[in-house]
């Protein structure tokens, strides 16, 4: 499967079947983060894979309920190590970096035949609990990762019309 065909297929997953991952899959996966790249090459991220199911569970509690989190067999939570620090551009290099790195294991995911969501609603603080994360570190996402039970669906994205422009900003 080449980018372009795993970024048109990737979409957010929120159903799972109960079935368990391989480790070569998963750690294709985990591999696609690894190869991120980061502000200064420093790399200051932590993956948690999760599979135990009571913890699963506390995580999908953790991120406003949504059940399908726990559905999942794995959760892989994205740990920044080093959040206070900020580039030059004024943009904070945490969010950058573990984005990166996030997406790019979405994309491999979809090359497994696997499907993921980015969580953005959870409780950082019991989430930090539940995998015992210092106060200091910042978790960016719970990523479920799992094989899709409901696949379809269309896009729905402004026009490339609306968002693109030439030379300076304009409306
Ligand atoms: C930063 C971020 C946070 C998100 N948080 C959630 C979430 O907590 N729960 C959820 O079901 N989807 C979440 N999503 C998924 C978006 O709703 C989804 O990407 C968007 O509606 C486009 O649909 P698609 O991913 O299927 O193309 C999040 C996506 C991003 C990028």
């Amino acid at each position: 499967m080449d980018v372009a065909e795993a970024i048109r297929k990737r979409q957010s997953i929120r159903a799972y079947e109960d079935k368990p991952i391989s480790e070569e899959k998963l750690n294709r996966v985990l591999e696609a983060a690894r190869l991120a790249p980061s502000a200064s090459n420093r790399q200051s991220w932590k993956f948690i894979v999760v599979k135990d199911a009571q913890r699963r569970r506390e995580l999908a509690m953790a991120a406003s309920g949504q059940s399908f989190v726990g559905e999942a067999p794995v959760i892989i939570a994205a740990v920044a190590t080093e959040p206070k620090s900020i580039m030059t551009c004024g943009v904070p290099r945490y969010a950058v970096d573990l984005a990166i790195a996030i997406e790019h294991m979405v994309l491999a995911a979809v090359e497994e035949g696997l499907g993921t969501c980015w969580i953005g609603a959870f409780s950082q603080e019991r989430v930090k609990e539940i995998l015992r994360v210092p106060e200091t570190y910042q978790v960016v996402t719970v990523l479920p990762l799992g094989f899709p039970r409901h696949v379809g669906g269309t896009k729905v994205r402004k026009s490339l019309q609306e968002i693109i422009c030439y030379e300076t900003l304009t409306e």
